[in-house]
């Protein structure tokens, strides 16, 4: 069983997945609108990796044999000033998201729980390689600087971005 302080924020991050997926499916949608598939196509995937996070989050919980509290989904944004804007909106999410991974740590640590201590090591790395594949892309732009022939690219590039559930192959 998990301590109850453990077991209230492991569900607001179920929470917080839900919600991170329904942001990035929120954002597929707007680049879709734009034309651009293959921004739309990376955002999707995005939200497919957010739903695998809030399930590793649901079974462990209910392996620990308590019980999941799922709660209302706040209302995500629908509309964006810009590309360039969607992504740093998405990396700020994504260090957001680092800090209460770090939280839920930092809780486990305080609680001397030391199983779900080592079942969060796996999303504290995922963290790392979230925030610099945003990092990336946000560099990216930043060099294309809003012209068409590098957007066009760019957006070919991220079509190539296929789903793989790598909450499977580690943990
Ligand atoms: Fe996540």
């Amino acid at each position: 069983m998990l301590k109850e302080k453990m077991l209230n924020a492991l569900n607001e991050q179920i929470n917080a997945e839900q919600y991170s997926a329904l942001l990035y499916l929120s954002m597929s949608s707007w680049f879709s609108d734009k034309g651009l598939p293959g921004f739309a196509n990376w955002m999707y995937v995005q939200y497919q990796e957010e739903l695998t996070h809030a399930n590793k989050f649901f079974n462990y919980v209910t392996e620990r044999s308590c019980k999941v509290q799922l709660k209302a989904i706040e209302q995500m944004p629908t509309e964006f000033e810009s590309i360039v804007n969607v992504v740093e909106k998405t990396l700020e999410h994504e260090q957001k998201v680092t800090g209460m991974i770090n939280n839920l740590v930092d809780i486990a640590i305080e609680v001397s729980d030391h199983a779900t201590q080592s079942f969060l090591q796996w999303f504290v790395d995922e963290q790392v390689e979230e925030e610099a594949n945003v990092e990336e892309i946000l560099d990216t732009l930043k060099l294309i600087n809003g012209q068409g022939n590098g957007i066009f690219m760019l957006d070919r590039e991220l079509r190539q971005r296929a789903f793989v559930d790598n909450t499977q192959t580690a943990g």
